[in-house]
């Protein structure tokens, strides 16, 4: 079977025939499709990345196309979306490519067009042959230093070993854990999380171990801890950094021995969980500094995983400030659009806060200034005033370099950000730029700033 045809493909239309119609041409080619009436039930089943693509009509009763492309986003879903309509009109195509729809296809549209571009863009979201944004359970990007770090994740999924996961705070470490739970043979066990900080040190090890009626004061009925309850799952110590020096000897024990005991008990019991832990602490300057067992990071440090914070990661910054918006944005409203000045001026924004920053930030954008064109103006002062002076990459301060150079530097950093802010989609790209297509592709081009996943639809 070809990797297309194991692609689950969506379609939703009121329309049985229509539905029964669609299915049957996808079919006809080996792709994988069904069909459902109901936008309403078909959203949660989208949400939970069921499908590789949808494609919806955009005259629906219940919900038209447009309202079930935000349900989707809203419930937090990056499916690639192909609208077909036999009502199209040049608005609904604005509107359908500011939502980001993967192509538009207004009707009569013949079979053989029709499959060459659902095919077209079951293709580009391929994750092991796009460039363009990946999704991973809950963690998206599109920035290449992330490359490694979901190879990793793909790597080790088949495996049992134990992950470290560095990265500075904010940066989607739990994220990442989640991913790696639910790439691997126990996704379907238990995922336990435990935030090594945000329980005082003297509650950790019950909240671990558990502790048997009596053990101490308060103790006034048996409890299990986390690692009993993760069972065959997954336990995911964040911040083990935080971890005392008593609490480290017993993990030590515990990964040692493949055994834990129960807070104030005498009976072994197994502990058969896969762990996985994160720290935003350098964890080699704690064993130098005597601070962490260098045994137990070795143990924990079987697979590690370094999670680049977001500035070194500059081509998520747009992406994920969509994929937000469109998350927070209230239903019947619609996110704002960020401009090219303001996008400038967040990519160049160092983010100490990493994506929880971003996070907030859009959500304040989302709910404030709904449906808005956001400019530099609407951004947080503190964005503002680093964004402005965190300028390393301007050629024009540079020493002197000739006029060609200067020229062609700054092409390509207006051309790549351009490219981020339409997401991949070059005829909007050429619209802004106020530039002929064919001229404005071929500076794409000769930049190297093509690839696959930016020949969207609209191109
Ligand atoms: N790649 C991503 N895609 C989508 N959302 C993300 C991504 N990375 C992080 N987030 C979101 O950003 C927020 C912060 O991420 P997370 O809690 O995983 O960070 P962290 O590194 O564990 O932070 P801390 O060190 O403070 O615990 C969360 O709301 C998470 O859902
Ligand atoms: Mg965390």
């Amino acid at each position: 079977m070809s990797s297309l045809s194991q692609q689950k493909i969506l379609f939703i239309d009121d329309l049985p025939n229509l539905c029964e119609e669609m299915v049957t041409i996808l079919r006809s080619v080996d792709l994988d499709a069904e069909a459902m009436l109901s936008p309403h039930a078909a959203i949660p089943r989208i949400a939970r990345g069921e499908f590789a693509l949808v494609i919806t009509g955009l005259v629906i009763a219940e919900l038209n196309g447009f309202e079930i492309i935000q349900r989707i986003r809203g419930a937090g879903s990056r499916v690639p979306i192909i609208m077909v309509t036999g009502y199209g009109t040049e608005q609904s195509a604005i509107e359908a490519a500011r939502l980001g729809v993967a192509d538009y296809l207004t009707k009569p549209v013949a079979e053989a067009e029709l499959i060459a571009r659902v095919k077209r863009v079951l293709k580009q979201n391929l994750p092991q042959e796009s460039d363009g944004p990946r999704i991973l359970a809950r963690m998206i990007s599109a920035d290449p230093s992330m490359n490694s770090v979901f190879e990793k994740v793909k790597t080790i999924a088949s495996t049992e070993s134990r992950v470290l996961i560095l990265g500075e705070t904010g940066a989607g470490k739990q994220v990442l854990a989640h991913a790696i739970h639910d790439q691997s043979r126990r996704k379907k066990e238990p995922f336990v999380e435990v935030n090594c900080a945000a329980i005082p040190a003297n509650l950790l090890e019950s909240e671990l171990f558990g502790h048997e009626e009596g053990a101490f004061t308060g103790a006034s009925k048996r409890r299990i801890g986390r690692f009993e309850a993760a069972g065959k799952g997954t336990i995911f110590l964040d911040e083990i950094g935080e971890l005392s020096f008593d609490l480290q000897s017993k993990l030590l024990h515990v990964l040692d021995s493949g055994k834990f005991c129960r807070v104030g008990g005498n009976k072994d019991q197994v502990s058969q969980a896969r762990l996985v832990s994160a720290t935003n602490r350098d964890l080699i300057k704690e064993v130098e500094l005597g601070r962490f067992r260098a045994d137990l990071f070795y143990r924990l440090n079987v697979i590690c995983i370094e999670l680049p914070p977001l500035r070194e990661r500059p081509g998520d910054i747009s992406i994920l400030i969509q994929h937000f918006m469109e998350k927070f944005v209230a239903p019947s409203q619609k996110p704002p659009i960020i401009m090219p000045e303001a996008l400038s001026i967040l990519t160049r924004y160092s983010w100490p806060g990493n994506i929880r920053e971003l996070q907030n930030m859009a959500e304040q954008l989302a709910i404030m200034k709904a449906g808005e064109k956001i400019g530099v103006v609407d951004l947080p002062q503190r964005i503002i005033d680093k964004g402005t002076t965190e300028t390393q990459t301007s050629p024009f301060v540079a020493e002197s370099i000739p006029f060609r150079t200067a020229r062609d530097q700054f092409e390509k950093e207006y051309l790549g950000r351009l490219i981020m802010q339409v997401q991949g989609n070059l005829a909007e790209g050429a619209r802004i730029a106020e530039m002929d297509r064919a001229q404005f592709y071929r500076l794409v081009k000769k930049h190297g700033l093509t690839s696959s996943s930016h020949q969207n639809a609209n191109t």
